[in-house]
């Protein structure tokens, strides 16, 4: 069956989830178990671009004249001094990838991890420059699950002076966007399919498992993969 979809027609106030073909097709083999590490960062990496491309979308710009061999040209440039935050560690990634697309943006690194027992997310590491120029943050986590971790990083750039903000995810949860857009309802959020639900664990379902496992190799055994050459 070909499914034909335009681009974000499924946005809800302030959530915007991609309909767009290649973030489908790509979703397909990072939920896929067989996928391992190598293929899985390439596949978030693919996916973040694809997804930042679509958040970033209306940034305004300030006009500026373009030097060609041959003259100049109208062109415009981000008006906005960007930071990029990811959650560690899964949010890592998705960094990466976002500096192709705004090279001088600054990297602020927040660390939480999610308290197995209550799900509360609780902070071990926070980079934010002393002084926070920037003034538009994009906050990305490739799972929005309870939305715990990402309201609170949201809430700690909110409190070092950061008022706008993006969020982007690959996969989120109804709970957890439920969640987070009641607490943080001026940040939009852009994610790359919503789920069916959270299971008892707190993990999205179907999902695609621990994205930070996943990213790093931490959950595979360490198995030989070479090819015995004859
Ligand atoms: C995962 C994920 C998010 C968080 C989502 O990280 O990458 O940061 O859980 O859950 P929430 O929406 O319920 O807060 P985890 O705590 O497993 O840490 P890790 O990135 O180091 O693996």
């Amino acid at each position: 069956m070909i499914e034909r979809f335009s681009l974000w027609d499924r946005s809800m106030a302030g959530i915007h989830i991609s309909s767009h073909p290649l973030v489908r097709h790509h979703l397909v083999a990072l939920r896929n178990p067989q996928t391992r590490s190598p293929e899985f960062r390439r596949t978030v990496r693919n996916l973040t671009l694809l997804l930042a491309s679509e958040a970033t979308a209306h940034l305004p710009l300030r006009t500026v004249e373009a030097l060609t061999p041959l003259g100049t040209a109208p062109g415009g440039m981000l008006a906005d001094r960007v930071a990029i935050v990811p959650i560690l560690r899964a949010g890592l990634g998705m960094a990466d990838g976002l500096l192709e697309l705004i090279p001088d943006a600054e990297v602020w690194h927040v660390g939480l991890y999610r308290d197995e027992r209550t799900l509360q997310p609780r902070e071990y590491y926070n980079k934010l420059p002393r002084q926070c120029a920037a003034t538009l943050a994009i906050v990305v986590d490739p799972m929005l699950a309870t939305g715990g971790s990402a309201a609170r990083t949201c809430q700690i750039l909110h409190n070092a002076g950061i008022s706008r903000l993006i969020f982007i995810a690959l996969l989120a949860a109804p709970e957890g966007v439920a969640a987070f857009s009641a607490s943080m309802p001026d940040v939009p959020v852009f994610v790359g399919a919503m789920d069916e639900k959270l299971n008892a664990a707190g993990f999205i379902v179907p999902g695609l498992g621990d994205a930070g496992d996943r990213q790093f190799g931490t959950s595979e055994p360490a198995g030989d993969h070479s090819v015995a050459i004859p």
